[in-house]
Order: C-alpha cells, then sequence, then structure tokens
C-alpha cells in the first residue's frame, strides 16, 4: 500500500520534490498554495489528477493524509508544520526550519505533542562526497578533529527578496554550511562570535557577507567565512572545507573528492606524510530524494530519520546565534531546544 501525501507550496522547490515523490511511488492526493494557479500548475505538469487547493485544513480534512509536505516559505513553516502535525500528519518540511527559535520551539513541541514525526529536508545531506568526508572523519584517520574552516565566496546576482532581506547569508545560505559541519564531524555549536557586515559595492541592502568563529562540543573551533557578494575565484555552493585532527587534515574543495594527508613517521621539523585512506561512500538518492527515502523508511520500520527536529534545530541554533552575537557584538551561547 502507497503512502498518502499533501503537498504544500508549488513554488520553485516543488520542481524538485513532485519526481521523487513520483518515483517511490507516493499518493499525492492533493496540492495547496495560496496561489491556486501555482497548484493547479504543478498538478498538470506532473499529470497529477491532485485535489487542489488553497486551503490546507480542506486539503487534510478531504485527503486524511500520512504526511505533509512543507515547501512553503521560512515565515509559513510553524503555522503549515503544526497545523499538519495537530491534525494527525507526519511532516517532511523544507529548510530552514523556522524564520525565528521561538517558531522552531514550537514547531518540536508540536511534534512531541502530537506524537508524530517531524523532518527538515537538510538537502545537502544526501550526496556521496559529503558521506564520504564524514565516514573517513569518523574512521579516526586524521584522528580527534580539532578545527574546522569552511570559506564560501560566490557573486550571486539573484535579484528579487534576498536583495531586501537584513541577514541574506546566514539566513539563506548558511544553514546548510552550518549543518554540514555538524553532519561531517558529529560535533554539536556551543557558543558563537560573528561578524556581518555588507561590502562596499556591494548589491544587497542586508549583511551579505559574515566571519564565525563557533566553538564546538569538544572544543573544537568552526571557523566560517561567507559572502554572496565576492566577485572571482568562487568557491563551490558547497564551500571549500579543511578539516584538520591531531594526526592529519582533510581537504573539500571545489567539489573535488576529499583528499588530505596524516603523519607517517615521529622525525623532522615537519614529520613525514602519506595520503589519508578515504572512506568512500555511494548514496544512490541524493538531494531531496535521499531526504523522502529517510522519511519512507521511517514509517516503514521506525527508524528516526537524521535531521529530525529535535536534531535540526541545533543547526538553524547556530543560524540564530551567528546573527545574534553579530547584533550585539560579543560572543553568545549557542541554544537549541531550550
Ligand atoms: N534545499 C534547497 O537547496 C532549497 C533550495 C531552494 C529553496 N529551498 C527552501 O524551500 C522553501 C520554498 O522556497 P521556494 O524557492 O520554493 O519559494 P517560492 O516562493 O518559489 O514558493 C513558495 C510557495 O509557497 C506558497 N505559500 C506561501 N505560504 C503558504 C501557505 N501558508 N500555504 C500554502 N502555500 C503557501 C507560495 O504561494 C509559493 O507558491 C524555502 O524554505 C526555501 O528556503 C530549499
Amino acid at each position: 500500500m502507497s503512502e498518502r501525501c499533501v503537498v504544500v507550496g508549488a513554488g520553485g522547490i516543488s520542481g524538485a520534490w513532485f519526481p521523487p515523490l513520483k518515483a517511490e511511488g507516493v499518493d499525492i492526493a492533493a496540492i495547496v498554495d495560496l496561489r491556486l494557479e501555482a497548484a493547479v500548475g504543478r498538478a498538470k505538469q506532473y499529470e497529477l489528477d491532485s485535489y487542489t487547493t488553497t486551503s490546507l485544513r480542506r486539503a487534510l480534512h478531504k485527503t486524511r493524509p500520512d504526511f505533509v509536505v512543507d515547501l512553503t516559505v521560512p515565515e509559513a513553516h510553524c503555522k503549515v508544520t503544526c497545523q499538519a502535525l495537530r491534525a494527525g500528519c507526519h511532516v517532511i518540511g523544507e529548510k530552514p526550519m523556522a524564520a525565528s527559535m521561538r517558531e522552531a520551539r514550537r514547531m518540536v513541541k508540536a511534534a512531541e505533542e502530537s506524537g508524530k514525526l517531524y523532518m527538515v529536508s537538510q538537502s545537502r545531506r544526501w550526496d556521496a562526497k559529503h558521506e564520504t568526508l564524514r565516514r573517513t572523519i569518523a574512521s579516526g584517520e586524521i584522528g580527534q578533529v580539532t578545527t574546522i574552516n569552511c570559506d564560501f565566496y560566490l557573486g550571486a546576482h539573484f535579484g528579487g527578496f534576498r536583495d531586501e532581506m537584513e541577514s541574506p547569508l546566514i539566513l539563506d545560505m548558511a544553514i546548510h554550511h552550518f549543518d554540514l559541519a555538524r553532519f561531517f564531524t558529529g560535533l554539536d555549536p556551543v557558543a558563537v562570535y560573528a561578524k556581518e557586515f555588507n561590502p562596499v559595492g556591494s548589491w544587497y541592502k542586508g549583511d551579505v557577507a559574515a566571519s564565525c568563529i563557533f566553538e564546538m562540543s569538544n572544543g573544537v573551533i568552526f571557523t566560517y567565512r561567507g559572502s554572496w557578494c565576492a566577485e572571482g575565484c568562487h568557491t563551490s555552493w558547497n564551500g571549500d572545507w579543511r578539516i584538520i585532527g591531531d594526526r592529519g587534515t582533510l581537504l573539500y574543495d571545489h567539489d573535488q573528492d576529499p583528499h588530505g594527508q596524516v603523519v607517517a613517521g615521529t622525525e623532522g621539523f615537519n614529520r613525514p606524510l602519506r595520503d589519508a585512506a578515504i572512506v568512500t561512500a555511494e548514496v544512490p538518492y541524493t538531494g531531496m530524494h535521499g531526504a523522502l527515502r529517510e522519511l519512507l523508511h521511517y514509517l516503514r520500520t521506525g527508524a528516526r530519520p537524521q535531521t529530525e527536529c529535535h536534531d535540526n534545530i541545533k543547526s538553524l541554533a547556530m543560524v540564530f546565534g551567528a546573527i545574534e552575537s553579530s547584533r550585539k557584538g560579543r560572543r553568545v551561547e549557542v541554544k537549541g531546544q531550550d
């Protein structure tokens, strides 16, 4: 028997969700959007006979889905997700979890009270190179992690809402990199000192660049430098990474295969080095499809997805911690659920 879902939000990113939903044989019972024409347009494009409406309440009542896919804008995530959870549905939603920590905590509480699952699709986790980096670190090849650096520099001329946001880089993009730092190392945030700024000549209204120093668990330091207003010599969208352990270093940049060096002797000013042994991983279902597979696996076996809300709120807390630190001009503690 196939699972039944309601998709809420038929905008840009929904184009990345309908193909995997169809491929997995999910019954897309309804498509909801405040703009009815968007919902109808997606149904037509993907040859679906789904019920289309502007009302989530009506869609839930009429179709009684197993889960809701929340693809609305961040400001609507809390309302849509809480409504779906209270109606007895599991929810898989787009990043970022919410537009504030207060809303995110309300969503975690709604999941607990309903006894239903709420997971965030943090799509960059489902990627073979990212899984390779995670497994290589977990294998102990570079020893105990001490230092994480990520640089992200692009000259991105979007036009539209990002040009008007107060913190476009940190709120809209850095959530991916902050979450990847946690994914690669298994470490959680403790505190942050951050400075957001808007470079001279910027075509953005808000602070589109930032330097952040996170204190992570185990005393590890994660330094993040980024800008969407940096012309030339771009990094990858995934960021360029250096992860240092007490026995060696791994590099992952320009989307090339992760590689590195580890110590191979005990003598010399610079100790002799050898290439790091990389634990190569395959990820058959990437991006949103990977997230969806974890949700379906949960429905069939009860195995909790890695980006379940109690975990993902820690990545969101890094975002709001960095913004708070920059506004206050001082180090702040990063707190997730409480
Ligand atoms: N994982 C990724 O790489 C990635 C990439 C792009 C966007 N996203 C995320 O996906 C989400 C949606 O982004 P988008 O680019 O599709 O935005 P969009 O503006 O193109 O689409 C959002 C849609 O939601 C609808 N909507 C808004 N509030 C609603 C509500 N309360 N009920 C029903 N419909 C509502 C809008 O009418 C619109 O059609 C955002 O959270 C964004 O950050 C993720």
